[in-house]
This record gives structure tokens, C-alpha cells and sequence, in this order.
């Protein structure tokens, strides 16, 4: 099937704050994770069958150090401490791709801050 974007400004943001300042977001803007820990983003997603698919995730990280995220689908963690290392910018924006198994029907996909920097600037997450 064809990729689907969903929007971080969209979803549910925990701890976070929906931002336009650095241009190049898709959409209406991105999720800054507001460097908080266990701050997050939970996507409500559809996969039409069961099985592995390709999450890709849209960020920029204008730090030089690393912003990793756990990532949870339906709860289960599917990875941990994910790295979204420096995109150079805040304008840098890049994607990050892991594998993951999805439901059939709706999923929820969310991607959480690990340490007290946040995670990084979130565009939107690609299924
Ligand atoms: C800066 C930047 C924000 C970013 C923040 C951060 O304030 O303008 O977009 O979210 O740094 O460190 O996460």
C-alpha cells in the first residue's frame, strides 16, 4: 500500500509543545519535546494487514548531541533509546526508519524522550 504521513502536531503530544519556528516541517508544524524526560508522541496509525512495516520518523536535532527516543507500538516496546544524533540545524530536518510489527487495523505508535534533553524536533511519522 502507499506510505501514509501522519503529522506530530496532530497526534498526541505529552509534555511537548507544537512549534513553527524552523522552517521546512511538513504540515502546520512539528512537536518540540520541550527538554523534558518521558516527554512524548503517540500517533493513532492503520495498517491494513498484520505484520513488519516500515515506521519512518521526520526530526531535526540542532544539537550536537544525541536525542534518544524509545519507541512503543501498541504499548510493547520495540525499541530502546533509539538514536536521532545531530542533523546540524534546526532546519536540518532528516528521517530515521526502524521495522516494526503492526496490527491489523489501528495501532498506536509513540516515540518517548529518554533523558532530560528531550527527544528531538518531530515532523511526522511516515507508515
Ligand atoms: C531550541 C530550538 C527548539 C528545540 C530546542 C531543544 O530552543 O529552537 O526548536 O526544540 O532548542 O533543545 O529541544
Amino acid at each position: 500500500a502507499a506510505a501514509v504521513g501522519y503529522e506530530a502536531e496532530s497526534a498526541q503530544v505529552h509534555l511537548g509543545a507544537v512549534a513553527t519556528d524552523h522552517a521546512g516541517f511538513t504540515g502546520t508544524g512539528f512537536v518540540d519535546y520541550t527538554n523534558v524526560v518521558g516527554s512524548h508522541v503517540e500517533f493513532t496509525v492503520d495498517a491494513a494487514r498484520a505484520g513488519d512495516t516500515a515506521l519512518t520518523l521526520r526530526f531535526a536535532n540542532g544539537t550536537t548531541t544525541d536525542r534518544p527516543m524509545d519507541i512503543t507500538v501498541n504499548g510493547t516496546t520495540v525499541a530502546t533509546g533509539l538514536s536521532f544524533p545531530s542533523t546540524g540545524t534546526w532546519t536540518g530536518w532528516q528521517t530515521r526508519t526502524l521495522t516494526a510489527a503492526l496490527a491489523a487495523g489501528q495501532n498506536t505508535v509513540r516515540a518517548t524522550a529518554t533523558t532530560a534533553n528531550g527527544g528531538p524536533n518531530l515532523d511526522s511519522l511516515t507508515v
